[in-house]
């Protein structure tokens, strides 16, 4: 169906919108035109809006919302360039969105658009702050999913509720409703990392929220690719770390100091082995040093700054920039281990001081210089 048909007067497309539908996007091109029809189905004459948040998808899911806009001036695109995360993107869409109520949907025909209207009906019913749609309630449901991803998500739901009690069945959602003055009122409180934006909403409020709900049943992906993968449950766990300690971790922090954690046994193990193999203490500590480095550096690479990955020649760079940023640390950690020997006169107390400072300085250093913001993209023309 065209965007064309059933298209609003001018008059009628300059009403502020009730709703701002907030869907962010990372290659979901081919999914953006059904899902304008289906929403504007979906809502009828409640007024809306539509703010999609695209990281500069490789696929150019950004030139498709913009070009379909021409025509249907409730939708808008926010381009995000040099940028990853999904929380993120829900964030920056919601502060740009005009209407009283904020719906965060995604992309990919997951969340039923067709629970949207009983979802605003429901929160202006019973003027709740915020309208859940939930797969865990009655009538609701998980569709096809595999056992290991059904396991993953019950795993996942229940130790949200060890942060958010029982106020909502489906803290993990990724479709819900919120009033505008709620979600604003928390802005400097989100922890804009990963994928549990909803939990993060629940978890960070002042006041005690009414929390209502609407059932669907998730259904499969239309096109594309789920950006899910192992690293959204870790990054899940973090926020939770986040949170319990009042922000006191940041999450990539947590993460950078779990590999180094990780680093430490690999170190060993290789001093270890080569101990077995009749090597001399200082050649296989130095053999050990190195492997823990370059394990460190992927491991890193991988996980800890996944949206900024390096590939190619700019992996070759930033590993030796990474041993040298680690020779520093390491400096640093010897330089505060002395001074605070001097001070408390016990070995495990100076040592702890010095694997903080090299820890912290490893973190900044390599936050700036290793894994700097992500450089310019260049994309053939844009039709
Ligand atoms: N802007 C932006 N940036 N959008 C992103 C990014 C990103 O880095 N990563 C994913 N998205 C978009 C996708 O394009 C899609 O519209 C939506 O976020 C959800 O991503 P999927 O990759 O489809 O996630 P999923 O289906 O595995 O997870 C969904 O279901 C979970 C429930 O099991 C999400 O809705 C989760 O929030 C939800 O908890
Ligand atoms: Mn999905």
């Amino acid at each position: 169906m065209s965007l064309i048909a059933g298209r609003k007067t001018p008059k009628e497309r300059l009403t502020a919108p009730d709703i701002s539908i907030v869907i962010p996007t990372y290659n979901e091109r081919s999914n953006i035109a059904p899902l304008v029809d289906a929403v504007s189905a979906a809502l009828g004459d409640i007024p809306w809006e539509m703010i999609v948040v695209d990281d500069d998808s490789p696929d150019q899911t950004f030139s498709e919302v913009s070009n379909l806009a021409r025509q249907e001036p409730r939708l808008r695109c926010l381009r995000r360039v040099g940028r990853r995360g999904l929380a993120s993107a829900v964030i920056e869409g919601a502060l740009v969105a005009n209407g009283a109520v904020i719906a965060v949907m995604d992309a990919d025909f997951q969340h039923d658009e067709r629970i949207l209207r009983p979802m605003f009906e429901k929160m202006m019913a019973t003027d709740a702050d915020i309208v859940v749609g939930t797969r865990y309630a009655e009538g609701g449901g998980i569709g096809e999913w595999d056992a290991t991803r059904a396991r993953m998500s019950d795993f996942a739901t229940r130790m949200a509720c060890m942060l958010v009690g029982n106020q909502t069945t489906d803290p993990m959602s990724g479709f819900f409703m919120v009033r505008r003055e709620i979600f604003a009122s928390e802005i400097y409180d989100l922890s804009q990392q990963g994928y549990k934006i909803l939990l993060d909403i629940i978890s960070s409020s002042h006041v005690p929220l009414k929390i209502e709900e609407v059932p669907y049943v998730f259904r499969t992906r239309q096109a594309g690719e789920s950006k899910i993968s192992i690293m959204v449950l870790a990054e899940f766990l973090f926020l939770i770390i986040e949170k319990l300690t009042h922000g006191l971790i940041p999450p990539r922090f947590a993460l950078f100091s779990i590999v180094g954690g990780i680093g430490l046994g690999v170190h060993l193990a290789v001093l270890n082995s080569l101990k077995l193999f009749g090597f001399e203490f200082l050649g296989a500590q130095i053999a050990a040093i190195g492997v823990s480095m370059v394990s460190n550096f992927i491991m890193n690479n991988e996980f800890t700054y996944r949206d900024r990955r390096l590939t190619g020649l700019s992996f070759v760079a930033g590993l030796i920039l990474f041993c040298l940023v680690c020779s520093f640390g390491a400096l640093a950690n010897v330089g505060v281990a002395e001074i605070a020997i001097k001070q408390v006169d016990n070995w495990s107390i100076a040592g702890l001081f010095g694997a903080i400072m090299g820890a912290v300085f490893n973190f900044s250093a390599a936050t700036s210089l290793v894994w700097r913001r992500p450089r310019k993209r260049i994309f053939a023309p844009a039709k």
